[in-house]
């Protein structure tokens, strides 16, 4: 067998004996002459039999082996150290990424569970080309992944924060109870649609989403009166975020803006609505769109983050992209002064 050189990547367990190398306290020496011509001590093979040298070298392979796993074991505890002294995490608080995914995953079902409750209204789709279909799609996409982050956003600022041991049971009960995510509820879409298919294959595992999805309107799922329509269109401000009332955002992709669409829907379901209280906060730039139309996911993240800070002019300034040129009127006030 063909030897490799002791380089520094394959070192080798400095206890573990070499087939050939004198060890005394290895019988392996036994009946070996091993004195050089020049006196020193040399490995000689030939009397050892080959049933015993192939026997030798596989116990010599087993211990470097173990050598190796645990010197790779001591690298990784020193590089782990290493992250939490840059991050001043102790090592208490580090989870491992497997215990990490299994509590981000037990907070979505929470969510799923006892979240606040937002509809994204899949049942518009007639008035919907293929590609606003598929954008759609994505979209719903960004809205799952945004309502992950606030899963991890809360597990790691409860970790960080406290100062429990990562196996005690009521850590993962106390960061669900600071998590914000949303229960989701796809409304008024079927298996099958254009639209079902396009989320499955735009989005990797949407088949094992946390969220619901049903067939049903949102207005056959939930009381009239906890239900509001967010519509750009609806004479009425959201002044705040209540947690009892069920937030139902239009699952339109506005290529060529179709003005009123949700509202009158609402109005025709006789149905409270209202729009993002954009005008109280910001006010238009040197240039830009000044649209005030979002995109779904842009609402949805700035209904989550406003639950998180409760601040309007921190989702705004989060969600709202910067091409619109509207301005927290607080950033105008702060520049005149
Ligand atoms: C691209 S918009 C579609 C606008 C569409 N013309 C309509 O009639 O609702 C997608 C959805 O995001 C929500 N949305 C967008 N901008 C909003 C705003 N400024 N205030 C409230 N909801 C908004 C609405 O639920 C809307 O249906």
């Amino acid at each position: 067998m063909k030897r490799s050189k002791q380089t520094g990547k394959h070192k080798r367990d400095p206890r573990v004996p070499v087939l050939g190398e004198p060890d005394s306290n290895n019988d392996v020496s036994d009946g070996v002459e091993n004195v050089e011509h020049d006196g020193s001590m040399s490995p000689k093979k030939k009397n050892i039999p080959r049933s015993q040298k192939k026997k030798i070298a596989r116990e010599q392979r087993m211990a470097n082996k173990v050598f190796h796993r645990k010197e790779k074991k001591l690298e990784r505890k020193k590089r782990i150290k290493e992250v939490c002294d840059k991050t001043k995490v102790n090592d208490a608080e580090w989870v491992s990424k497997r215990d990490r995914k299994k509590a981000i995953q037990a907070g979505l079902k929470v969510a799923l569970e006892s979240g606040q409750r937002i509809c994204i209204d899949c049942s518009l789709q007639q008035c919907q080309s293929k590609k606003e279909i598929s954008k759609l799609a994505s979209q719903i996409g960004r809205v799952y992944g945004t309502n992950i982050a606030a899963v991890k956003r809360a597990f790691d600022l409860h970790t960080s924060a406290s100062n429990h041991d990562v196996n005690d049971k009521t850590l993962n009960k106390e960061f669900h109870s600071v998590s914000q995510a949303f229960h989701v509820y796809l409304t008024g879409l079927s298996k099958g649609s254009v639209l079902y298919d396009e989320c499955v294959r735009k989005n990797d595992g949407f088949e094992n989403y946390f969220l619901d999805i049903s067939e049903l309107g949102h207005a056959d799922i939930f009381p009239q009166r906890d239900l509001v329509i967010l519509t750009p269109d609806s004479p009425n401000e959201l002044l705040t975020v209540d947690p009892d009332k069920v937030y139902v955002i239009g699952g339109l992709i506005d290529e060529t803006v179709q003005k009123n669409v949700t509202l009158d829907a609402a109005h025709t379901t006789r149905l409270q609505t209202a729009r993002l209280p954009i005008d109280t906060y910001m006010t238009r730039g040197e240039s830009g769109t000044y649209v005030k139309i979002l995109t779904v996911n842009q609402v949805f993240g700035i209904l989550l983050t406003y639950k998180e800070t409760l601040s309007w002019s921190i989702a705004f300034e989060t969600w709202i992209p910067k091409r619109t040129g509207l301005i927290l009127k607080t950033e105008v006030s702060n520049t005149t002064k």
